[in-house]
Parts: C-alpha cells; sequence; structure tokens
C-alpha cells in the first residue's frame, strides 16, 4: 500500500471513529473518496451541517439506479415493500447520458445500486465505459447471482473501479436472509476475480442485522484469501408508528444525490419511495437541483425539528445491537435555521 494511500486510510479511520464511535465506516469513506478535491467538497458540505446552515457546497457523489427491481427478495431489503409499478423498471439510456453529462467533473464517483439489481440491465457494461470515459471512478453493488456468463465477461472488461459483492456472513445465514447459495455466489466472485481487469477492486459488503450479528465474523474465514475488503454496515429498517421531530440526519449535507430510473433525484439512498425528491431531471439539470429551493428547505426543516416523515420514520440512527451511523439529535435545538 502507499504512503498516501495508508495516510488516507488513517485519516479516515480517526474521521469514523470521531463521528460514529467506530472505525467501520473508513472503508465505504475511502472507496468513495480517493481524490483530494472530494475531500474539500465533503468538509466544505460537513461544515455547513456542523454549522447548521441548510446548504451544500456542493455535489459529493452520484447514485444511479440501472433496474428498479430484482431477482432476489432478501429479508430487510426495500424490496420486500409492494413497489412495483412506482417507477419505470429500466433507466432510459437517454436518461442516464443526462446524468453523466451534468455530472460536475470534480465529483469523483457514480455508484450503480440502489432499489434493485444493477446486473439485470443490458447496458451496464455500456453505463459504467460511458461514466469511466469521462473521467469518472465506477462502482457497482450487486448480489452477485447474475455474474456469469457473458454478463460476467463484459463487467470484468468493463473500466469497473469496484465491484462490491452483498452477501451474508456464511452459507446458513445466505439461505435464510437473502435466499442465495453462498457457494454459486462464490464461483461467481471466483470467476470474476480470474477475468477482471487488475484495476478492478473486489470488496464484500455485509448488512449487520440481529440474525446474523453474531456471526459477522465467519465472512473473514470463508473468503481468506479471496477478498481481502469486508465492508459492514447497519440494516436499515422502517418505523411506521415512529413520531416525534425525528433525527438531524447528516445524510442530506453530504451532498451524494440518488439517481432513480424515473428522473427523480433525493438526498438519501434510503428514501425508497422518493419521498425525499427535491426534484426531477426530466424537469431540472442537476445543478438547479442541488442549488434548488426543495434541497433548501428540506434542510432547514430538519435543522428546523420538522422532520419529514421519512426521516421520522427512519430507523438509520437508532439501529439497535449495530454501530451507531448518524449522530442523534442534540438535546438542545439549534435556536434558528439560518
Ligand atoms: C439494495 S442493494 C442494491 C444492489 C444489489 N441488489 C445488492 O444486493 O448489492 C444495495 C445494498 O443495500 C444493502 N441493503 C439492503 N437492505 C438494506 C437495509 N435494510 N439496510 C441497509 N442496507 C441494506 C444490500 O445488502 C446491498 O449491499
Ligand atoms: S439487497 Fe439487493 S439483492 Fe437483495 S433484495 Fe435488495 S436489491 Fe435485491
Amino acid at each position: 500500500m502507499k504512503l498516501t494511500e495508508r495516510a488516507l486510510r488513517a485519516a479516515l479511520w480517526l474521521a469514523s471513529w470521531a463521528i460514529y464511535h467506530n472505525g467501520i465506516h473508513a472503508d465505504w469513506a475511502y472507496e468513495k473518496m480517493q481524490r483530494p478535491r472530494t475531500w474539500l467538497t465533503l468538509a466544505a458540505n460537513l461544515a455547513n451541517y456542523f454549522s447548521r446552515r441548510p446548504r451544500v457546497h456542493r455535489m459529493f457523489g452520484v447514485v444511479v439506479e440501472p433496474v428498479f427491481g430484482c431477482n432476489l427478495r432478501c429479508q430487510g431489503c426495500w424490496g420486500a415493500y409492494a413497489l412495483a409499478g412506482r417507477r419505470p423498471t429500466h433507466m432510459p439510456w437517454r436518461l442516464f447520458e443526462e446524468v453523466v453529462d451534468q455530472t460536475p467533473s470534480y465529483v469523483e464517483t457514480i455508484t450503480f445500486s440502489l432499489m434493485g439489481e444493477p446486473l439485470m440491465h443490458p447496458r451496464l457494461h455500456e453505463m459504467i465505459a460511458f461514466a469511466a470515459d469521462r473521467g469518472f471512478r465506477t462502482i457497482v453493488f450487486t448480489n452477485g447471482t447474475l455474474l456469469t456468463g457473458d454478463a460476467l465477461i463484459r463487467i470484468a472488461q468493463s473500466p469497473l473501479a469496484v465491484l462490491n459483492v452483498s452477501v451474508e456472513p456464511d452459507a446458513e445465514s445466505s439461505h435464510e436472509f437473502r435466499g442465495v447459495d453462498l457457494a454459486a455466489v462464490r464461483r461467481n466472485v471466483d470467476a470474476f476475480l480470474a477475468a477482471k481487469r487488475s484495476e478492478t477492486q473486489v470488496k464484500l459488503s455485509l448488512v449487520a442485522h440481529s440474525g446474523n450479528y453474531e456471526r459477522l465474523g465467519r465472512v473473514w474465514e470463508q473468503w481468506a484469501g479471496v477478498v481481502r475488503h469486508v465492508k459492514i454496515s447497519p440494516r436499515m429498517g422502517t418505523n411506521f408508528e415512529a413520531g416525534g421531530p425525528g433525527p438531524l440526519c447528516m445524510e442530506p449535507w453530504r451532498g451524494n444525490l440518488n439517481v432513480f430510473t424515473n428522473g427523480d433525484v433525493s438526498p438519501c439512498c434510503f428514501d425508497y419511495f422518493a419521498e425525499l425528491a427535491i426534484g426531477n431531471l426530466y424537469r431540472q439539470t442537476l445543478e438547479e437541483i442541488v442549488q434548488g429551493e426543495a434541497y433548501r428547505d428540506l434542510m432547514a426543516g430538519l435543522l428546523a425539528g420538522q422532520a419529514p416523515q421519512r426521516c421520522v420514520q427512519c430507523t438509520e440512527w437508532k439501529a439497535e445491537g449495530v454501530p451507531l451511523r448518524a449522530p442523534k439529535r442534540p438535546a438542545r435545538r439549534p435556536s434558528k435555521a439560518s
């Protein structure tokens, strides 16, 4: 590992400790922050959060939803909600081009994920190439089950920076919570590793929940010598009964924009119904959305203790038995939303 990479990782690990009281988020952050200007963007955005200003300095990253829909029904995933018919299943190519063309060059990463399985998009490899051609580092999240045959070769030969394969820690929990034969996913990952470009990193992504928490450590035994990077994040959920002012969540301030198949743009990746949509790319440009009134109003509402229902019902900031992600709302409210 190069010295600069070590220094960046150490700094992120410390920051992760300072904010979340554990180092678990350092690798997630490093994946999206390998260019110095991304650090400056985040610092400026978070300065707004900590000084309670309802604005972002500029866009941090972009996440697109190539496919709305999935071949699996993992427990705890938003796929379990009745979403069908709410928006198109595939992101139209023209919309995708608009997203990439409108993303400023200072943005480092374009990620392919959100509410579905990206490998179900027949042009995913072309999307990766299109974004990489314009200088963006590309990241894909996949359940790994469709990483076979021609699709595997096309993705392996594409200029992809990171392939995140979402798994459970062992065969039993994979069967129970994802309905997936872990050995089959392992064969696909082995084949991908053999066919991929040298610069593409492969990582495992795990969601911690009360059903697998005790078994999380098994992932390192199972994948020893195959995949080095393992990322763990807490399972988020929705408490439909929740009330009150809601959290003062940092996520909207990060400037990470999520673009759904219908062009809706939301600052939260857990916003599966796009209830927090701050604009739509068929009506506005990305820049107009970032600087727009809807985005400012959302942040001002959070600052004023008037969080939208989606935020009030989100369990990210109070998931039990798993690491804390967002700071709890401070006991004392900010005196005014500037
Ligand atoms: C929704 S999936 C979409 C991409 C792809 N289908 C996959 O499984 O990686 C993106 C990531 O969200 C994770 N995820 C699913 N449900 C979650 C939840 N309730 N809380 C936190 N993360 C979740 C998945 O494990 C996966 O790593
Ligand atoms: S976690 Fe991924 S694979 Fe599982 S249901 Fe959700 S979108 Fe599909």
